[in-house]
């Protein structure tokens, strides 16, 4: 078998982490999160005054690129990666409404992008890593032996969201949950930089209707037959 690089694309809240994450885990590869890069960088906007009424300082925001340095490590009892930023544990603050309702005008500015790029690039210089996001098979790994393309309709994935929210305690609405992932869908797709799509050579997989076991058999069959040397 020889060391492979898995990219994983798809819309918000498609579920591509949660299996990016199971089969990094069950074939012993490096798991990275790049969401969780641009949600980290959004945080930081938002917490030094970057971000006002609703509004990126573009400027502001690039002028600080340097002060934002990002990195992952296991954390909690299950060793769990959480994510850092400047060395601070932002796992949770990173998944609020707060940060999820901005990230995509952030993820849109190109300079962020291709910092974000690059660090990820770096990441996978050594193959045998699962990446997720939205232009991993396109930009940042295109020469990725692996690439899926996960799908599912908008309300499926806000129902999924919703719970999420609910079983973390957090108080949420449906209706905005649904409206922040339409936003969200618009703004991957249309941005000038590295717009969500599918990789022509991705294969595509609509897990709406699949349970995780589903899914997990998928993945781990379409790995073996990449891996195969
Ligand atoms: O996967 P997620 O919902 O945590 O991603 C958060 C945001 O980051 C999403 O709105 C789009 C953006 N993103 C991106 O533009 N490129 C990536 N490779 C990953 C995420």
């Amino acid at each position: 078998m020889r060391k492979i690089t898995v990219a994983i694309d798809g819309f918000s809240s498609s579920g591509k982490s949660t299996m990016a994450r199971a089969l990094a885990r069950s074939v012993g590869y490096v798991y990275v999160d790049s969401g969780a890069m641009y949600r980290a960088v959004t945080l930081f906007a938002l917490r030094n005054g970057l971000i006002e009424d609703g509004k990126v300082n573009r400027d502001e925001l690039v002028n600080a690129l340097d002060d934002i340095h990002i990195s992952f490590a296991p954390a909690g009892a299950d060793g769990v990666q959480h994510t850092l930023l400047n060395g601070e544990d932002v796992e949770r603050e990173i998944r609020d409404m707060k940060v999820s309702s901005m990230v995509s005008p952030v993820a849109e500015i190109p300079e962020v992008r291709r910092r974000l790029t690059a660090i990820q690039k770096e990441f996978g210089l050594h193959k045998g890593i699962v990446m997720d996001g939205r232009d991993i098979g396109t930009s940042v790994f295109p020469d990725a032996e692996m690439k899926v393309f996960v799908n599912a309709s908008a309300e499926e994935r806000a129902l999924r969201r919703f719970r999420e929210l609910e079983e973390k305690g957090e108080k949420a609405d449906f209706d905005r949950v649904y409206q922040n992932i339409r936003e969200r869908d618009h703004i991957d797709t249309t941005r000038e930089v590295s717009p969500l799509r599918r990789a022509d050579d991705a294969v595509e997989l609509d897990n709406g209707e699949m349970t995780p076991a589903q899914q997990m058999e998928w993945l781990m069959r379409l790995f073996a037959e990449r891996s195969r040397d």
